[in-house]
């Protein structure tokens, strides 16, 4: 692996194997969702946590100080809106030059297998690979699914994951599930990071499947709604990382959040 891709991924991912991305790229086709109405807000407690901020340009120029030492992963695909035709129409937003400008330690984009754009979201992510590695910067592909949610079962997840690690991505964010978990980490030859999907119903099921998903291999989470749409998102991001950097147990996570969330 070339110097600058190694020590980009190393100021991503820790020197214990694992990181803890925060994205808060949702706006970019569902507008001002719930306690992401102002990004700057959102994140002013939370960033120091991160090993990763994952962000569109028009929010990092905006809501992200400058001086912010948190490596920054430019969300660079898009296009679509939650009320448009179809979500995986999407189309890579961003250029080159201004990733470079941006000082972004790596850029994430859409794949949509399956879906009536799968040819054009894996060209997308084909012709990214192209423009990014020669700079040195490392490409994280998302498994994405839409509104079909249904969708992620371990078989697609892991023909998603395949696919996205045989086109360049040298990180792929997927969704957890419950059944076969270790085959898609199995089938993929490059790391793994947890997308989050819509809020769970408790703190300890957020743990649990984090835990579980981290034992089987992955190497950290890329967890958003269930942070900062939790009333207290520090206490998340600080349990979390006691599961990703101090190998704690759900159980023990949920501790730490108690404490932390009375405090
Ligand atoms: C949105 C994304 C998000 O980064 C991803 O869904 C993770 O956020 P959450 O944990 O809220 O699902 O890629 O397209």
């Amino acid at each position: 692996m070339d110097w600058g891709i190694e020590n980009r991924l190393s100021r991503l991912i820790r020197q214990d194997g694992r990181c803890q991305f925060l994205p808060i790229d949702h706006g970019y086709f569902q507008g001002p969702t719930s306690c992401l109405e102002k990004p700057s807000e959102t994140i002013r407690e939370l960033l120091a946590y991160a090993d990763g901020l994952f962000v569109t340009r028009g929010v990092l120029r905006s809501s992200v100080p400058s001086n912010s030492s948190t490596p920054i992963i430019l969300r660079v695909s898009g296009g679509t809106s939650i009320i448009g035709a179809d979500l995986a129409n999407e189309t890579i937003t961003t250029s080159i030059d201004e990733i470079i400008r941006l000082n972004a330690a790596a850029v994430g984009i859409s794949i949509f297998v399956g879906s009536d754009y799968e040819k054009q979201t894996l060209t997308n992510l084909s012709n990214l690979v192209n423009e990014c590695e020669p700079y040195g910067i490392p490409v994280m592909a998302v498994t994405a699914v839409g509104k079909e949610l249904e969708k992620r079962t371990a078989r697609y997840l892991s023909l998603s994951c395949r696919i996205a690690a045989e086109l360049g991505a040298r990180i792929v964010k997927t969704y957890y599930s419950t059944e076969d978990f270790e085959k898609i980490i199995e089938g993929c030859p490059v790391p793994i990071v947890i997308a989050g999907g819509p809020k769970c119903e408790t703190e300890l099921e957020v743990f649990e499947f984090v835990y579980d998903g981290i034992q089987k291999g992955a190497i950290g989470v890329n967890l958003g709604r269930n942070v900062w749409q939790n009333p207290s998102p520090v206490a998340m991001m600080r349990a979390l990382h006691a599961i990703i950097h101090n190998n704690k147990t759900p159980k023990e996570a949920q501790e730490l959040f108690e404490e932390l969330r009375n405090t």
